[in-house]
């Protein structure tokens, strides 16, 4: 088995003109992620000494997402999509100084897994091949490329689904579009494919029929259920790729300990973390960002965005929560909004109705309904009463609310931030208050009521 090193390439210039709209192919996202980065996370995996990336169609747009997180990706500009093997030859440059394996992928393949590529590399390896394709049994292979084998089983070639004869369309053995070949034959392998096809195109497929014309050893990894590898190339095949990864993750989720009400109907971002012994109800839906520790309650109906919920913390149904920080045994809704820069310690509470923005709560602090807490800073134990609203924007500036421990703000109050509310503090049902409370008083923000004695009633008669 050799161990020379490794490189990757990443084929994402085309335009993707099946999908219909503007945004390139390669950026339509499987679980909140774009399908380039599924497939950079991949290859990341088997630590190649470069990864390269051809871009294209929308260039920038592309290399400036995979930049972001790999910012040691190389990458090579395709001007004019010319095929998947004119692709691929535009990384010669990028892989001159290269010697080893390179491992050559569909940027449209969002599905492929770290344990396949490694199995695939592996075979490549073990069986000494200079060239290793991946190829999938699949019932209905229309539009991909056929592997074509003569009477002992060896492959001859690859022939793509618009060159196939009556008779080669027949062929189940399609092509999934996984390649690793040998730097020392690569591209000039490539440079020998022409374009004399039916798509008037440079197959990279070709090099499998010319490697094996030249007496190279070309070998074969056949995938058990290749419905996850046929690639995106329409919406509709976007959202059957969703389909399949949902079904992953939630029997990984399963797996882990997770409990679910009706895993069919909750759907993850590919980097949510969910702890052991956490219970999530039906219809809930995570966007990207979100780790929930271990033994929380996650009731139904309800949407998480960037946020932190640690062990034993409870989440009622028809909540939103974005970029929050919930901690244990804290409790929030139903129905509450949450929005980003929401901090709750320890034990607080945010019952239903309520909607909090850039609000720290401090331990067992509670608003437990039809509230409004923006810009503020609440107190160890401080309780706010119903309907209160923290007045914090004056229609130019935003203002802080800064309530200490211990302060009972009774029902009904409108803070006029800037405000503070010392240590200790009460304010009357119904106040609105313009100015800072000391610590331990009782504030009034409101006409005392008076009761008069009124002229009596005369009862007319009948
Ligand atoms: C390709 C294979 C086919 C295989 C299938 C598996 C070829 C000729 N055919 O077909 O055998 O069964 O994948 O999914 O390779 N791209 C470029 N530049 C180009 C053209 C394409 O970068 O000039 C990129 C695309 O962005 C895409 C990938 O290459 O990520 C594959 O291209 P696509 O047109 O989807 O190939 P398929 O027709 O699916
Ligand atoms: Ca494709």
């Amino acid at each position: 088995m050799s161990h020379s090193a490794l490189a990757t390439i990443i084929l994402s210039a085309g335009k993707g003109s099946r999908m219909k709209t503007d945004l390139p192919k390669v950026l339509h996202q499987v679980a909140q992620r774009p399908m380039v980065m599924h497939l950079m996370d991949a290859t990341a995996t088997l630590n190649p000494e470069k990864m390269v990336a051809i871009v294209g169609h929308k260039a920038q747009e592309v290399s400036n997402c995979i930049k972001a997180e790999y910012p040691t990706c190389l990458f090579a500009e395709q001007k004019e999509q010319l095929g998947t093997g004119h692709a691929a030859l535009m990384a010669e440059e990028a892989l001159k100084n290269f010697t080893g394996d390179v491992l050559i992928l569909n940027g449209d393949v969002p599905l492929i897994t770290a344990d396949l590529l490694q199995k695939i590399y592996t075979e490549h390896k073990t069986q000494n091949n200079s060239l290793t394709l991946t190829s999938a049994i699949a019932e209905d292979p229309t539009g991909l490329g056929r592997i074509i084998r003569d009477a002992e089983g060896n492959i001859t070639k690859n022939v793509e689904q618009k060159d196939c004869s009556a008779e080669q369309a027949l062929v189940k053995e399609a092509n999934v579009g996984i390649y690793i070949v040998s730097s020392d034959y690569l591209f000039d392998l490539i440079k020998q494919t022409g374009n004399n096809n039916a798509a008037g195109e440079y197959y990279i497929t070709d090099i499998i029929g010319l490697a094996i014309e030249k007496g190279l050893k070309v070998g074969s990894y056949t995938v058990d259920d290749p419905k996850p590898y046929l690639g995106v190339n329409t919406p509709l095949q976007l959202a059957e790729n969703e389909r399949i990864y949902q079904m992953r993750k939630r029997e990984m989720m399963l797996l882990s300990g997770v409990r679910m009400k009706a895993p069919e109907s909750v759907y993850f971002a590919y980097d949510t973390k969910v702890g052991a012994g956490t219970y999530l109800g039906a219809n809930i839906h995570f966007n990207a960002g979100v780790s929930i520790g271990e033994n929380a309650y996650i009731e139904g109906d309800s949407y998480f965005t960037d946020s932190n919920i640690a062990n034993q913390a409870m989440v009622k149904a028809f909540s939103h929560v974005e970029g929050a920080k919930i901690a244990t045994g804290a409790t929030v809704g139903p129905f509450a909004r949450v929005r980003p820069g929401s901090d709750f310690a320890e034990n607080t509470k945010v019952g239903s109705f309520v909607e909090t923005k850039k609000a720290t709560l401090a331990q067992g602090a509670s608003v437990a309904h039809l509230s409004y807490l923006g810009d503020a800073t609440i107190g160890a134990k401080t309780n706010i009463g119903g309907g209160t609203i923290t007045c914090n924007y004056d229609g130019v500036n935003k203002h802080q609310t800064i309530i200490e421990d211990n302060v009972f703000i009774g029902s009904n109050n409108a803070l006029v931030a800037p405000i503070c509310i010392k240590e200790g503090a009460t304010t009357a049902a119904g106040s609105a208050l313009t100015e800072d409370v000391p610590a331990q008083s009782l504030a009034f923000g409101r006409a005392r009521q008076t009761n008069k004695i009124q002229p009596a009633k005369t009862v007319k008669e009948a």
